[in-house]
């Protein structure tokens, strides 16, 4: 049988709806006929060339949810009728350290971006603001009985971006997580760590999101534009989770919210360097600073259990697929509360 391999996409730039190729079919394959993708800060970076030059045309969208359709010889994760997702990782060696010790996500021969990278075939790799997506089953989840799809989709970005890095710096119940940036992965920063235990101190650059953190689950809010403000939480915090900060940012003032022996981290990628370090503030505040790419697969389906155990679900809007250029300018906008999630 003929391999029908033309798909519909929203391919930037600009967002234009167009017929495109998946990759080539091999019996490590699965394909979905998409049905949810939520919208990542990242698609919007890589769609601006803001990391650096993107290979247009570029499908982006790695909060992907749909029906599987197709499996290759090799496939038993997932079988036709499943609803399975994928995240921002779509292939990794599978050689080197990293991969061979379950760290895939840091792939020592770099990971396979779901978009804007390429197949070890040298086929392009495109994301989900599309009606179908092909890849290797090995990034492949089934979506748990339990959880929508609409819902399911951000887990697999937002969702283990935010948990990996909180789990792995052991927060509990005597923790007091300070989660930076009220966005897509800040809310779901809030949500693990009141799930952990910790009490969560939420940081939003103005008041806008006041009253909606508290809502949110965040026992108190910092606005980090009131300096002032930041003397009530000298060396409170025993995590200060990092998900979106702007230009003003200066480590002084942020790790003197830090416990001693404390941790920092940065998951934000924004499109500017961090200021400089003074050696002296290394030295007076003994804090850890360290950083956290999406999740390796074993991540993903510890989380997909954390969540169904402590019952962690994201806040969603929903908007059709074909408005995905409003929704992208309501999202440049600062208006998700908290992910946008785009239905076919
Ligand atoms: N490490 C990883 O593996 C990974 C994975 C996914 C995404 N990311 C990166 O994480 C970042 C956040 O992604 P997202 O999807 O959560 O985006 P998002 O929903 O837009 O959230 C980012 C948040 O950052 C804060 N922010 C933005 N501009 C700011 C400014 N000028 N000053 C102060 N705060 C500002 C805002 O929160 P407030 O309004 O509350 O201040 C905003 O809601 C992006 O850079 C993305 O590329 C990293
Ligand atoms: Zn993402
Ligand atoms: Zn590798």
């Amino acid at each position: 049988m003929a391999d029908d391999r033309t798909f519909n996409a929203w391919a930037y730039k600009p967002l234009t709806k167009m017929q495109l190729t998946l990759r080539e079919w091999t019996e490590d394959c699965v394909e979905l006929d998409i049905t949810h993708c939520g919208i990542c800060g990242s698609d919007v970076h890589t769609m601006d060339s803001g990391w650096g030059p993107t290979e247009y045309p570029c499908v982006v969208g790695h909060e992907i949810v749909g029906v599987v359709k197709k499996v290759g010889k090799n496939v038993t994760k997932v079988k036709v009728g499943d609803r399975a997702g994928v995240g921002a990782q779509c292939n990794s060696c599978r050689e080197c350290k990293n991969c061979l010790e379950g760290s895939e996500n840091l792939c020592m021969k770099g990971i396979v971006g779901t978009y804007n990278a390429r197949w070890e075939n040298g086929d392009k790799t495109y994301g989900g603001y599309a009606d179908r997506w092909r890849g290797d089953y090995r990034f492949v989840f089934k979506v748990p009985d339990n959880m929508s799809s609409a819902i399911a989709c951000t887990f697999f970005c937002a969702g283990v971006t935010t948990y990996a890095p909180l789990k792995r710096c052991n927060v509990n119940s005597s923790s007091v997580v300070g989660v930076m940036g009220l966005g897509g992965l800040g809310h779901y920063g809030v949500k693990w760590a009141k799930a952990m235990g910790a009490k969560v101190i939420g940081m939003s650059h103005n008041d806008k999101k006041r009253e909606i953190a508290l809502e949110l689950g965040c026992d108190e809010y910092l606005n980090t534009s009131d300096k002032e403000a930041f003397g009530a939480y000298r060396r409170q915090m025993t995590h200060i989770l990092c998900t979106g900060t702007g230009r003003d940012f200066d480590w002084v003032t942020y790790l003197s919210l830090i416990v001693v022996n404390g941790h920092f981290i940065n998951i934000s990628i924004p499109e500017w360097n961090f200021p400089e370090i003074n050696p002296f503030v290394f030295f007076s505040t003994q804090v850890f600073i360290s950083g956290s790419a999406i999740g390796s697969p074993a991540e993903i389906e510890d989380m997909l259990e954390f969540a169904s155990v402590h019952d962690v679900e994201p806040w969603i809007q929903t908007y059709k697929m074909d408005d995905v250029v409003k929704a992208i300018e309501d999202f440049r906008a600062g208006k998700p509360r908290f992910r946008i999630v785009l239905e076919n």
